[in-house]
């Protein structure tokens, strides 16, 4: 396995993936958005700074999420590969990932912006990490694998995401053009269930 990125808008389904794919090739997910979220519910500086732009659908700041990356990359379990997940976000990221690490494949997830809208609103997720759509929930409202109450994310309020996916537009789209430049783009058309999109997925990898 090699050193991976999905891109795509909130909601395209990079988290989705990223848990199939790492359990299929036994490489870790490095999801920026869960570090940060794990970091608030700890109630940790970190997290205090991180909730301020999270609950509006901005960005973090760069200088903030690169730094985390940079510590998580140097790991022991990165060494055989890793996917990150919504890490870069920006130019100013991607070029700073190019200088700690090289990365072999951006993988850019492309579903419609109304397909994400629903999916989102649909969103229930557990503070184990673990995420759900209402559509195959058959009206559980408790997670899976831990039994906890499943919860709506706060940046999912219909009016976040709507400037969530105007932050997509504005700076983290242009990533597909970066990586399109470098050779290393591979597009995934995906509006279709999870499984159509996980084998479209491990085409491009393998
Ligand atoms: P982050 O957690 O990364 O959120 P995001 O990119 O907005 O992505 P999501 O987690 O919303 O969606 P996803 O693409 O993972 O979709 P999922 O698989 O869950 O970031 C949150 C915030 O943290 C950011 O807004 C920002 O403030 C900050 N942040 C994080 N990284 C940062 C960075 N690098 N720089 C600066 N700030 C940063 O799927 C969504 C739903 O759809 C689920 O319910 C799922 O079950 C369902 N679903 C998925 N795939 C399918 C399918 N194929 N068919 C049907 N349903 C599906």
């Amino acid at each position: 396995m090699k050193n991976i990125i999905l891109l795509g808008a909130p909601g395209a389904g990079k988290g989705t993936q990223a848990v199939l794919i790492a359990k299929e090739y036994g490489v870790p997910q490095i999801s920026t958005g869960d570090i940060l979220r794990r970091n608030i519910q700890d109630g940790t500086p970190l997290g205090k700074e991180a909730k301020s732009y999270i609950d509006k659908g901005a960005l973090v700041p760069d200088e903030v999420v690169i730094g985390i990356v940079d510590a998580r990359l140097k790991e022991e379990d990165c060494r055989n590969g890793y996917i990150l997940d919504g890490f870069p976000r920006t130019i100013a990221q991607a070029e700073a990932l190019d200088k700690i690490a090289k990365i072999d494949l951006a993988v850019n997830i492309e579903v419609d912006f109304d397909v994400i809208v629903r999916r989102l609103a649909g969103r229930r997720v557990c503070v184990c990490g673990a995420s759900y759509h209402t559509d195959t929930l058959n009206g559980s409202t408790v997670c899976a694998k831990c039994g906890k109450e499943l919860i709506v994310r706060d940046d999912d309020r219909p009016e976040t995401v709507q400037n969530r996916l105007k932050v997509y537009s504005e700076q983290t789209a242009p990533l597909i053009d970066y990586y399109k430049k470098q050779g290393k783009l591979a597009n995934i058309v995906s509006n279709n269930i999870i499984e159509d999109t996980f084998a479209k997925v491990k085409k491009v990898l393998e």
